[in-house]
């Protein structure tokens, strides 16, 4: 299959998308957190086609996006007690970066949910995904838009390298902004599950009731958690205060702040020279993805803040480092 790129401000883009989508057909857009593969959410063959693309496992479920509120009133269906919380939380962060679990109704097909009784929901703020829901007038149900286990795209370069060949159109709207996946959570009546740390951090979310850190656990079966997720090709190190890398190896550095002169490394990146979290969180993946495809032994990294957007950027790159690249089975 040919993969077209169009410019989203390309005045047929936005009708071409919502063509693909409304005849089953998946593209890949914008979000402000990373690019997605949509595919209409109401429909099973559309959906079972972007398992299909990204070779994703079907236990693991996807996110469904709305435009407005009264999709999610015909989507889920939240107990009385969780009420309060789920209206402040959307009222405050949606549109935007911030995914939540409630209860479906019978509208959502079974696929998307991996056959469990939540769904993920999710408003982004994106102005092109966001007309590209109202030209199509349905929910979306859109993963990152890369192979299964694979770093998130965040242009439409990566995306075409992920996916090329397997999908008619990729919306192409610049690097996204924030750069990481949104923030996942699952709300009670007394307080706030975090699953996935993203843009909207904990300490944003504890201003609405207290939050509970499900992140930490190696466990698989919270959100974006499972162990193979963010697999670059070679291994990622974080470094420990005094470490450095051994005599014969080609190492990488993704540092923190300037990059100061360092021998031991024959590539060195910061992901941010001013130590902006948010800038570090924004070029994270692309970082990755240019040291992955750079001839070294070992990427290292400098560990960052873990405050605000500097505990999701960590999240992320212990799960890079967690995953068992291809080369290291047989390097140790
Ligand atoms: O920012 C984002 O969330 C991006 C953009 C495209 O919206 N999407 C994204 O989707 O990151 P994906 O599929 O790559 O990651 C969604 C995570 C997965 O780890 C999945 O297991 C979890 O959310 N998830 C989705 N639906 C769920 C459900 N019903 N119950 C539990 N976990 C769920
Ligand atoms: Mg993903």
């Amino acid at each position: 299959m040919k993969t077209v790129v169009l410019n989203a401000t390309d005045p047929e883009a936005i009708e071409s998308a919502a063509a693909l989508l409304r005849d089953g057909q998946l593209v890949a857009l914008p979000t402000e957190t990373v690019y997605g593969l949509a595919g209409n959410a109401l429909q099973t063959a559309a959906v079972r086609e972007i398992f299909a693309v990204k070779d994703r496992p079907l236990f693991d479920p996807l996110i469904v996006h709305v435009r407005e509120g009264e999709q999610v009133r015909q989507l889920a269906s939240p107990p009385l007690s969780s009420i309060p919380l789920l209206d402040q939380l959307t009222e405050e962060f949606w549109p935007g970066p911030l995914t939540i679990l409630a209860p479906r109704t019978g509208l959502v097909p079974d696929i998307v949910t991996a056959g469990r009784p939540l769904v993920a929901l999710r408003m982004p703020s994106h102005a092109v995904f966001r007309q590209v829901l109202q030209s199509f007038g349905g929910p979306l149900a859109a993963p990152s838009a890369n192979r299964f286990g694979r770093v998130s795209p965040t242009t439409a370069a990566h995306v075409e390298r992920e996916l090329g060949g397997r999908i008619p159109l990729i919306l192409d709207a610049g690097p996204t902004s924030f750069g990481l996946e949104s923030t996942i959570v699952r709300l009670t009546s007394e307080y706030i599950e975090l699953l996935r740390p993203g843009p909207i951090t904990r300490e944003d979310l504890e201003q609405y009731g207290p939050v509970k850190d499900r992140t930490a656990s190696a466990k698989v079966q919270a959100p974006g958690q499972m162990p193979s997720h963010y697999a670059p090709e070679h291994p990622v190190r974080i470094l420990r205060r005094g470490e450095s890398p051994g005599k014969e190896e080609r190492a990488g550095l993704i540092c923190w702040g300037p990059p100061a002169l360092r021998r031991d490394y024959v590539r060195v990146r910061s992901l941010s020279e001013k130590y902006d979290l948010a800038e570090a969180a924004a070029r994270l993946f692309a970082v990755l993805r240019e040291m992955d495809s750079a001839d070294l032994d070992t990427i290292y990294v400098e560990p960052l803040p873990e405050c605000g957007i500097g505990a999701a950027v960590m999240n992320r790159l212990h799960r890079a480092a967690a995953a068992t690249p291809r080369e290291q089975t047989q390097r140790t």
